[in-house]
């Protein structure tokens, strides 16, 4: 039966890098036989230029309706004065949450072509293959109440305000995201890393103790626990210690971006957020860097990546996504690179030659 693809390009470089990815499924389409069909929607900025919400209801069925969904990037300086309850940013937090996709896969691989665009020093970095299991739909970022309240006192001759949000896990939400950091260590190494700051959160202190519980499930995974904040520094100073991090929505979402730069550009790289029966939303992990929209300059590879992602984990088409990782590995052995991980000697291309080239490699690829 055909599978419904809902793509959503977003704001900024979402629109240039979504078509990149889009030619990649129509490759796919025409040449190895993918039956699958893509309607696209609206969501961020656009979605709010054109109807008033970052996440008109029309996009709303239709992620439900798909049975994966593309994502883009949401935001951009023109939307940054608006009220935090109808920012880009909401359409994308209101789409993992309706949705349910509580857990959020954000691979850290170190290309070997790129080993020396990375900023810290190659024998770190080389070989780095690490993946953080982001908890995405509690956590401070959905906690109630929050908002900002207006207190007795005066502060500059006016009434004091408090801004205040509220970090909440139940266990049942703990319990799910372990499930998948230890089924994807299986997977791996077999060893998870739980980052939490028990030392000083009650929250989190229960995130450790359900950790542990779960982990009695998976006798052959290791686990060992650390704080964020030593988390930080090792993912810097010695990264290649780590197999599977697993933590909460707002440490999650620091570190990925940490160790995303551990691979010399955050355009590489992908992720996918899955509900309980792996349906899911894919994305590059970076933004949606308005300073470059337009340009024809930015990174396509991560969302060519996120497309790889969806055929492995929504679509079960393992075996083109291996295609897909071929392709972009072949591309980048031919010195091909978009500005962000250009290096002396290789070749600079823009953000559609980029996408052309993986095509062609990928087409190469069908014998
Ligand atoms: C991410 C982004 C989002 C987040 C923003 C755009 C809401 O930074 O996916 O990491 O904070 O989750
Ligand atoms: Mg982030």
């Amino acid at each position: 039966m055909t599978k419904k693809i809902a793509v959503f390009p977003g704001d900024g470089i979402g629109i240039e890098i979504v078509a990149e990815a889009v030619k990649v499924i129509e490759c796919l389409q025409q040449e190895f036989g993918l039956d699958v069909e893509i309607e696209e929607g609206l969501i961020g900025g656009a979605a709010y230029d054109e109807t008033g919400s970052p996440l008109p209801e029309a996009s709303l069925d239709l992620a439900r309706a798909s049975d994966a969904i593309l994502l883009g990037a949401v935001g951009g300086y023109k939307w940054e004065s608006l009220d935090i309850s109808v920012r880009p940013e909401k359409g994308l937090l209101g789409l993992r949450s309706e949705l349910s996709l509580f857990a959020n896969l954000r691979p850290a691989i170190l290309y070997p072509q790129l080993a020396h665009a990375s900023t810290l020093k190659e024998e770190v970095v080389s070989g780095l293959d690490l993946m953080i299991v982001r908890e995405l739909t509690g956590g401070i970022y959905f906690g109630q109440p929050r908002g900002i309240r207006t207190l007795d006192t005066q502060i500059n001759g006016k009434p004091e305000r408090q801004g205040f949000n509220t970090l909440v896990y139940s266990e049942s939400e703990i319990e799910r995201i372990a499930h998948v950091a230890f089924k994807t260590a299986q997977k791996r190494d077999k060893r998870v890393c739980s980052v939490d700051k028990a030392n000083v959160l009650e929250c989190t202190e229960l995130w450790r103790e359900v950790m542990e519980r779960v982990g009695k499930e998976y006798p052959d995974v290791e686990l060992s626990h650390m704080y964020v904040d030593n988390a930080a520094m090792q993912l810097v100073k010695a990264p290649k210690q780590f197999d599977v991090m697993v933590t909460t929505n707002m440490f999650g979402d620091i570190l990925s971006d940490c160790a995303a730069m551990l691979t010399g550009s955050i355009g590489m790289l992908p992720s996918a957020s899955l509900d309980q029966n792996s349906k899911g939303m894919y994305e590059p992990i970076h933004g949606s860097a308005p300073d470059i929209a337009g340009q024809n300059k930015a990174n396509p590879v991560a969302t060519i990546l996120s497309v790889s992602m969806m055929l492995r984990h929504s679509l079960a088409e393992a075996g083109l996504a291996d295609k897909i990782d071929q392709a972009v590995a072949m591309v980048l052995d031919n010195g091909g690179r978009t500005i962000d991980i250009y290096t002396e000697g290789t070749r600079q291309l823009s953000t559609s030659e980029m996408g052309d080239e993986i095509v062609s490699a990928l087409k190469s690829l069908n014998v």
